[in-house]
């Protein structure tokens, strides 16, 4: 599949097997997180990988919507906001765009595998940073379950605006 292809069939996916994910499969979308590019190459982005079933009843409290616990592993991306890149003019970190972009690589990469996934933004941070415990200087940006999907049906809706509705030239 080229990347295009794999990039138009990409959904997220919101039902999962219970199968295990294999460690050559756990190791090949985390290397692809690793691989992604990062403002001054600063690389603040850490994946918590929580397989372990008390860990994930735990960290349900965080997210529970049963959808995302019927995967085997959940994948928590998590940023060091004291050590990315800010713009010295006004101080914006980039630490969230390099969070999305290797969370992004990882996403990928697992469809490419047979995986899915599902963005996640919408947990509880407060328990999620006591379940994960997270460092004070560690934020939690982005969760997502990692596993066969079971199914695409009822995802939502998968259509994206027109290129001319998303593109302006020269200026806005
Ligand atoms: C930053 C971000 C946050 C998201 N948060 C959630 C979420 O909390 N819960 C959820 O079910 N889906 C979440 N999603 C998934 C989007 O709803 C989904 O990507 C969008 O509807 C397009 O569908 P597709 O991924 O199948 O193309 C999130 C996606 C992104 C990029």
């Amino acid at each position: 599949m080229t990347l295009i292809d794999l990039m138009r069939a990409r959904r997220s996916v919101r039902a999962y097997l219970p199968d295990p994910v294999g460690d050559d499969d756990l190791a090949a979308v985390l290397e692809a997180a690793r691989l992604a590019p990062s403002a001054r190459n600063l690389q603040p982005t850490t994946f918590i990988v929580v397989r372990e079933p008390a860990n994930r009843a735990a960290l349900q409290a965080a997210y529970e919507r049963e959808w995302f616990w019927t995967a085997p592993v959940v994948i928590a991306a998590c940023v060091d906001r004291t050590s990315c890149w800010k713009r010295r003019q006004d101080g914006r970190s980039s630490a969230d765009i390099d969070a999305a972009i290797a969370l992004d690589h990882l996403v990928l990469a697992a469809w490419e595998r047979g995986l899915g996934t599902c963005w996640v933004c919408a947990f509880d941070p407060v328990p999620a940073r006591r379940l994960l415990a997270l460092p004070e200087h560690i934020e939690l940006v982005a969760m997502t379950p990692l596993g066969r999907p079971a199914t695409l049906e009822g995802q939502g809706n998968p259509e994206r605006k027109p290129l001319a509705a998303v593109v302006r030239y020269e200026r806005w």
